[in-house]
């Protein structure tokens, strides 16, 4: 148990805090040709901003797919260890050629970059995004130079780390990422992040709030918790503060937040299996973060 604990409903106003940070987080994503999820940008902004220190140090990606943040810290000189279920086995070349990428578990190495491009192609549906995915690693073979940092990709499930060190990682992310699992399945999990943990370490992690029960939203097939959850399933202290007493004051001026509604990715309009189905601006929770920090 710890007084740094703390759980904290994202407010929008993290946006303009943090302008810098989220232009900057915008200019890489779109020279690597990433789309934000409708909330990414506050999950960003949030845990970035409660890293203590990047440069140098250790920091888990947990649920990292081949989002944003892993890259962000790599450019910023972290080692990142970049954990997901989801294989990368066919992660596109222009993120090889900037970022040192190396797969530590040999359960799912990364294919060559040619069978990598040609199981890409395969999976995209229409000509003009395999053309648009053609050029994006011809630009990014030509002009992307080396970043300082490391990525270490782990393809395996947060529950099961064996392959890491007991406290060996000096702070874990995760971006939208917990809320995957189920609130029993996600104890494990959380109590295996603390064993990577150094003492003295931070988990910060973002997932969706629930403001009477927990609830799960089937489009984006994830969980909602509500703050007695997140206290339980993180072991937070019983002092840790939280703002869930502003929670629909915090919902309202999500809704209204016109920086969010007015730039969401194209994905979310084509399908209804997502986090704003048929990318009609509607968002059904908020995005709760909760800081646990590893006792000595
Ligand atoms: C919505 S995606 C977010 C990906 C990434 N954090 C980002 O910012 O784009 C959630 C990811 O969490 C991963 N994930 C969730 N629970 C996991 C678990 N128990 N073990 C490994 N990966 C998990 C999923 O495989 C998925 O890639």
């Amino acid at each position: 148990m710890n007084t740094q604990d703390f759980i904290e409903i994202l407010p929008v106003s993290l946006l303009e805090d943090h302008r810098t940070l989220v232009n900057e987080l915008r200019l890489l994503a779109r020279k690597l040709g990433l789309d934000f999820g409708w909330h990414y940008l506050l999950d960003l902004t949030w845990l970035i901003s409660h890293l203590e220190k990047i440069e140098g140090v250790t920091i888990m990606d947990a649920g990292a797919g081949l989002g944003v943040m892993q890259w962000y810290l790599a450019e910023h000189n972290a080692r990142i260890i970049s954990v997901d279920r989801g294989s990368r086995a066919d992660m596109p070349l222009r993120f090889r050629k900037r970022y040192h990428v190396k797969t530590k578990n040999e359960t799912q190495p990364l294919n060559g970059p040619l069978k990598a491009l040609f199981n890409n192609l395969k999976r995209l549906p229409s000509l003009a995004g395999k053309l648009k995915f053609i050029w994006r690693e011809l630009e990014g073979a030509v002009t992307f130079t080396e970043a300082p940092g490391q990525v270490q990709v782990y393809d395996c499930d947060l529950a099961e780390l064996e392959a890491i060190p007991s406290n060996s990682i000096d702070a874990i992310v995760a971006v939208s990422a917990l809320e995957h699992n189920q609130p029993q399945a996600l104890e494990a999990v959380v109590v295996e992040l603390l064993r990577c943990l150094k003492p003295g370490g931070k988990l910060l992690a973002t997932l969706g709030a629930a403001r009477d029960q927990d609830w799960f939203h089937e489009p984006s097939k994830g969980w909602n918790y509500t703050e007695d959850s997140l206290r339980r399933i993180f072991q937070l202290s019983p002092d840790a503060p939280s703002n869930y007493s502003q929670y629909d004051g915090l919902f309202f001026q999500l809704k209204n937040c016109a920086e969010l509604r007015d730039n969401l990715a194209k994905f979310y309009f084509t399908s209804a299996d997502n986090g704003m189905p048929w990318g009609k601006w509607d968002p059904q929770y908020q995005i709760v973060g909760v800081c646990r920090m590893k006792g000595y």
